[in-house]
């Protein structure tokens, strides 16, 4: 390739098939101007659907959006109470894009700890975009990595114990299965925005070997822009799962 005619594409057969974001920032953002931190959300749920077009555009499989941890539920219940009216706004104001650009939506977390009205939405656009077979939007919602795993050893001790499942045969595939991300490939690209050099808690199992990308823009500053020069930067790096380069 001509890197100085193609220097601003990307390289579709490149592309990581799952990318995973960690938005970070949106308080941050809203005290910088003197607004309250519920600003900050508002304008991050823009970026969110920016960065939903822009991935889908690109091509990318999988999205995975850190919209809500399970330590979120410790903020101050204005704060929390917000972030889920601004969710059913999103979920609302999103389904016909969805339809349109065939996006499914999928959560992975403790979605039952949500309020049932936020459920009912969640459930009724899984259902409605179940069969759109382009980009899966996964809203990490209620969602902690360790409380993940925790599950998953339950489930999988269940099964040991009922007899189903041979201790023996357990492997990180089985492992896989049991995860909120069941059937999807981990993520090969991991975006933190706002600088804060952490994992917080989001996919610890799959993370594994994701390249990780931490951007000091906070999230309501991150652009499509920002999101397209780390894809090419992704691509710059040699992934090597800890064998030696075959180049
Ligand atoms: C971090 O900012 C962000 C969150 C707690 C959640 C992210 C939520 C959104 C982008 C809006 C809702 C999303 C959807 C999909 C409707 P922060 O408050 O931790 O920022 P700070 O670290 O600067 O305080």
């Amino acid at each position: 390739m001509n890197s100085s005619t193609h220097s601003t594409e990307l390289d579709q057969t490149r592309l990581p098939s799952h990318v995973a974001i960690i938005m970070d920032g949106n308080g941050r953002w809203a005290r910088k101007r003197l607004f309250n931190r519920v600003r900050g959300h508002e304008r991050g749920v823009e970026v969110v659907r920016e960065i939903v077009r822009a991935a889908r555009e690109i091509g990318i499989s999988i999205l995975t959006l850190y919209a809500f941890s399970t330590e979120n539920w410790q903020r101050p219940k204005v704060e929390v109470t917000a972030l889920m009216a601004l969710l059913r706004k999103f979920l609302r104001s999103e389904l016909q894009e969805m339809q349109e650009n065939n996006i499914r939506l999928n959560t992975i977390g403790e979605t039952e700890r949500l309020p049932d009205n936020v459920r009912k939405l969640l459930q009724e656009n899984m259902a409605l975009t179940e069969k759109n077979d382009g980009m899966r939007l996964n809203l990490a919602l209620s969602y902690g990595g360790r409380a993940e795993i925790v599950r998953m050893v339950q489930e999988i001790a269940g099964k040991a114990k009922a007899g189903t499942i041979d201790p023996d045969a357990i492997t990180p595939e089985l492992i896989s299965d049991h995860l909120y991300t069941k059937g999807m490939a981990d993520p090969d690209l991991m975006i933190r925005t706002s600088g804060e050099m952490r994992v917080s808690n989001f996919l610890l199992w799959q993370i594994a070997y994701a390249e990780l990308f931490i951007t000091d823009t906070l999230w309501p500053d991150f652009s499509r822009e920002e999101f397209t020069q780390i894809l090419k930067a992704y691509q710059s790096r040699d992934r090597r799962y800890g064998k030696v380069s075959d180049h």
